[in-house]
């Protein structure tokens, strides 16, 4: 099985690269699989311009970008892994560039993944799960979203992800599950 794993926070090795690496473990635990992964944050990646040249045979994008090998590893992979923190009850601005210029594959490649959707907040992560709910039937796309509270109920400080344990073993454990499917 080949992932792509879409990193969108800005801040390596946080709280949502954690649990993608403890999601990473459970799934490379089951085989031998290729994993290829985009820190969109170090890449050049311009916004969609609405030209919609994709939307006609090849359905290619014209912009010559670091989007164009996300392309290809996405068309390769069995399964997409979405991680990102909550900005403003969104994915953070770096992976929405990604998912605009994803519009070259709506037409053709979209189609028939598996999204793991890893996402970190402090207070709500509703409106973003709701997208990819809204989405996925419409792409028959095997949905399963990991959400994860980083704020402390009674400090309100925000919780480094290591100290969730349980929340690593359900990473771990999605991992685990979608490696074996
Ligand atoms: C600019 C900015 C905007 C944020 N907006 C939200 C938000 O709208 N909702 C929320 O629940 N958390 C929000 N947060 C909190 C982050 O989602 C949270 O701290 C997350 O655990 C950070 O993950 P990371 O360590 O992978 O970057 C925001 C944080 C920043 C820096």
């Amino acid at each position: 099985m080949k992932a792509t794993v879409l990193h969108g926070s800005p801040r390596k090795g946080e709280n949502s690269d954690t649990l993608a690496e403890h999601f990473l473990k459970g799934f490379n635990s089951t085989g031998e699989h290729s994993v290829e992964h985009f820190y969109i944050n170090d890449l050049t990646i311009a916004p969609c311009q609405g030209c919609m040249s994709c939307g006609k045979p090849p359905h290619d994008c014209k912009i010559d970008d670091d989007m164009q090998p996300i392309y290809k590893s996405y068309k390769e992979s069995d399964l997409i892994l979405w991680v990102s923190p909550m900005y403003w009850g969104y994915l953070t601005a770096q992976l929405k560039l990604v998912q605009d210029r994803m519009e070259a594959l709506a037409c053709s490649g979209f189609d028939d993944k598996t999204f793991a959707v890893l996402l970190t907040y402090r207070h709500h992560y509703q409106s973003t799960a709701s997208m990819f709910e809204r989405i996925a039937p419409h792409f028959n796309i095997d949905l399963h979203i990991l959400e994860c509270c980083t704020k402390h109920p009674e400090t309100g400080r925000d919780i480094p992800v290591e100290e969730l344990p349980e929340k690593l073993d359900e990473a771990y454990n999605l991992g685990l599950k979608l490696g074996k499917a």
